[in-house]
C-alpha cells in the first residue's frame, strides 16, 4: 500500500520546479494528479512521462472563472478530488521605493488570490466528501521578511494566515490545511540569482546546501497523506535550518 493510493490531487504550478517534483512524488506514492499550470509545453511533457497517472489542465490560478471551470472538469474527469496543493507562485522583485503597481498586483493576484481562488473552488467538494487535504506553499520569507520582496513576502505571510483560517473553518469536515515554508530551493526561480548570493545562502544554512525540489515534494506528500491526519494549521519549514 502506497501513501497516496486511491487519492486524486490537484497540484498548481505542477509543470516545473517544485511542482513538477511534487507531481512525480505523488504519482510514485499512488495518486492520480491533475496538473494546473499555464505552461502547456512543460505540462504536456511531464504528463507524457507519468504513464497515464497525470493530466494537464491549462489554468491561470489568478483567474477565478478559469479555476472554477477547471475544478468542475477535474471532478468530472477523475470522479473526485482529495488533495489540493497550492504551489503556483511568481516573483516580481523590487525594493519598496522602486516597486510598481504592476509588480505588486501581479504577485498578489497569483500568490494570494490564486490560492484563495483554488481553495474556494474545491472546499465545498471536500466538505461534501468529508475529506480533504489543503497544502499551501508559503516561504521562509513569509516568516522573516526579505529585502526587495514587499509584494512576495505579503503573499507568503498571507498564505500562512489563510492556512490557519481554513484549518479552523474546515476541521470539522475532516479537512486539514497546512503550509510548507521552503527555504532556498534550486529551481529556475532561484537559479537566476547571482552565484555569489547563492553561495552566501548555502553558507548561512547549517545543512550547507540549497534545497532540492524533492525536499519540498516530500513534505507536500507527507502533509497530504493520512499519516498527517492530526496535523492542521501548521507551517512546516523545509529550509536546511537557515532560519534558526
Ligand atoms: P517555478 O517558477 O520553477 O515554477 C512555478 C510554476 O508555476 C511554473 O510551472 C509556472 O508556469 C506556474 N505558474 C506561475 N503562475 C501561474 C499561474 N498564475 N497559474 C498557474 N500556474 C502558474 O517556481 P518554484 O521555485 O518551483 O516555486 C514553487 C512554489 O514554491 C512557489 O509558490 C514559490 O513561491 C515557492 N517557493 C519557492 C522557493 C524557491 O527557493 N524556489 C522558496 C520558497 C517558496
Amino acid at each position: 500500500m502506497k501513501r497516496l493510493d486511491n487519492r486524486v490531487a490537484i497540484i498548481t504550478g505542477g509543470a516545473s520546479g517544485i511542482g513538477k517534483a511534487a507531481v512525480e512524488k505523488f504519482v510514485a506514492e499512488g495518486a492520480r494528479v491533475a496538473i494546473w499550470d499555464m505552461n502547456e509545453e512543460h505540462g504536456n511533457a511531464l504528463v507524457a512521462a507519468m504513464d497515464g497517472k497525470a493530466s494537464f489542465y491549462k489554468v491561470n490560478t489568478a483567474n477565478s472563472d478559469e479555476v472554477n471551470a477547471a475544478a468542475e472538469k477535474v471532478i468530472a474527469d477523475f470522479g473526485k478530488v482529495d488533495i489540493l496543493v497550492n504551489n503556483a507562485g511568481i516573483t516580481r522583485d523590487a525594493t519598496l521605493l522602486k516597486m510598481t503597481d504592476e509588480q505588486w498586483d501581479a504577485v498578489i493576484n497569483v500568490n494570494l488570490k490564486g490560492v484563495f481562488n483554488c481553495t474556494r473552488a474545491l472546499a465545498g467538494h471536500f466538505k461534501d466528501n468529508g475529506y480533504g487535504r489543503i497544502v499551501n506553499t508559503s516561504s521562509v520569507v513569509g516568516l522573516y521578511g526579505n529585502f526587495g520582496q514587499s509584494n512576495y513576502v505579503a503573499t507568503k505571510a498571507g498564505v500562512i494566515g489563510m492556512t490557519k483560517t481554513w484549518a479552523k473553518e474546515f476541521g470539522k469536515y475532516g479537512i486539514t490545511s497546512n503550509a510548507v515554508a521552503p527555504g532556498f530551493i534550486a529551481t529556475d526561480m532561484v537559479k537566476s540569482m547571482p552565484e555569489k548570493v547563492l553561495d552566501m545562502m548555502k553558507d548561512k544554512a547549517p545543512l550547507k546546501r540549497l534545497g532540492q525540489p524533492e525536499d519540498i515534494a516530500n513534505a507536500y506528500a507527507f502533509l497530504a497523506s493520512d499519516e498527517a491526519s492530526f496535523i492542521s494549521g501548521t507551517v512546516l519549514s523545509v529550509d536546511g535550518a537557515v532560519t534558526i
